[in-house]
């Protein structure tokens, strides 16, 4: 698809609003991964998927704050999938990758249980930006 990654970031943006920690956090985390995605020439990578899951990977955290006060690895994997499914629906984006973005995404703040190169990628960028923040959950 055409200037994607545009696209997704102005999703993420938009669902943001004025909170340009996590904008900010997003971009990063998308920034190293598609680092590591270069690095390691990982095989099998879909580069969409990737830059997908990266920018959208926190998007559960509003509605669980809105909800609940607060957000962990858990609220976000619960609340992250629909929204991503809507948002990338929004912009006719692939039903298959949409749903294994938002597979992803359930998935990014537990043991793995999908054997998926982006959400292996997704998970070592993260951490990585986590720890450069100095926080464990973003
Ligand atoms: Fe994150």
């Amino acid at each position: 698809m055409e200037y994607f990654k545009g696209k997704v970031a102005k999703l993420l943006v938009d669902h943001f609003c004025d909170d340009f920690r996590r904008i900010t956090h997003a971009l990063d985390v998308m920034k190293h991964a598609e680092r590591i995605m270069d690095e390691k020439e990982k095989e099998g990578c879909d580069y969409e998927v990737l830059i997908a899951a990266s920018l959208l990977h926190d998007i559960g955290i509003k509605k669980s704050e809105e909800l609940h006060g607060f957000n962990n690895g858990k609220t976000q994997e619960e609340y992250g999938p629909p929204i991503a499914e809507q948002l990338l629906g929004n912009i006719g984006f692939d039903p298959d990758k949409t749903r294994r973005v938002c597979e992803i995404i359930g998935n990014h703040h537990s043991q793995s249980r999908y054997d998926y190169i982006e959400l292996e990628i997704l998970k070592e960028a993260d951490r990585i930006v986590n720890m450069m923040e100095g926080n464990q959950i973003r």
